[in-house]
């Protein structure tokens, strides 16, 4: 049976004091078996929460990763300094790293590429723009995300791979996709899995919504057939909403 995720991305916000109570807050309450629980704090505080969640379920996990191994990259981190402080997972792809940083489908082939190669876990984050979505178009956008920035990788390992289907006009909007909305992406994601890898990994991959998910949404979106859980942005940053839209699963 495939994973039920929970991840929260903070995205640029919260100093080290508050990321710490806001992590100490998550950790005190029960986190349920059934849910896989992941926090993607600012870089610059996940060796302290990787060591602070040592022997804890929750998992700690970036929000970015350079393609490179290493090298004249300024700013950047590599998937060894990662896995040099133990985090085993990242986000890649978010619309946001899109949008402002020059992700492209083609440049996510090569971070996907590192991630597999260094055994890190990818949360693979992709969707549709308003545009996209207005002019009907947003079934071809996806494939094609999913096509160039992750299939044409030779060689998947799967057992590493989560899916985040975020369409873009969702996000820190206040505005989710209708819970028939997101199934129906859902659906097709899986759908697109299957015919290039079968049947057995389309059922066993995890695809998680994300925009605009709350306390509030979050029951109706998770009862959904192919929706196995949320990337949830501005909810994840108070402790009792988060917890909230875990145990909503
Ligand atoms: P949001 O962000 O929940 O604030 O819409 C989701 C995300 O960007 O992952």
């Amino acid at each position: 049976m495939r994973q039920k995720i929970v991840a929260g991305n903070w995205k640029m916000n919260k100093d080290v004091h508050e990321s710490m109570e806001l992590l100490r807050a998550i950790q005190s309450a029960p986190i349920p078996e059934a849910v896989r629980v992941m926090i993607a704090p600012p870089t610059l505080f996940l060796d302290r929460m990787a060591e602070a969640t040592q022997g804890h379920p929750l998992q700690v996990v970036s929000q970015n990763m350079n393609a490179a191994a290493s090298g004249a990259f300024t700013g950047e981190i590599s998937a060894e300094m990662l896995k040099s402080i133990s985090i085993q997972a990242t986000l890649l792809g978010h619309s946001e790293r899109r949008a402002y940083y020059n992700e492209t489908n083609e440049s996510l082939t090569k971070k996907v590429k590192t991630a597999q190669e260094n055994g890190i876990e990818i949360i693979f984050c992709f969707g549709e723009e308003l545009a996209d979505r207005k002019s009907n178009k947003h079934f071809e956008v996806v494939a094609e995300q999913l096509e160039t920035g992750l299939f044409s990788t030779e060689a998947l390992d799967w057992k590493n791979i989560i899916l985040a289907y975020e369409p873009v006009w969702a996000i820190g909007t206040g505005e989710t996709a209708s819970p028939q909305q997101a199934q129906e992406m859902h659906a097709f994601i899986r759908s697109q899995i299957q015919k290039r890898f079968g049947g057995a990994i389309a059922e066993a991959t995890s695809i998680l919504y994300g925009g605009s998910v709350k306390p509030s949404n979050a029951v109706e979106l998770f009862s959904q057939a192919d929706v196995d859980g949320g990337l949830i942005g501005g909810a994840s940053l108070q402790a009792e909403d988060f917890l909230a839209i875990v145990n909503a699963i």
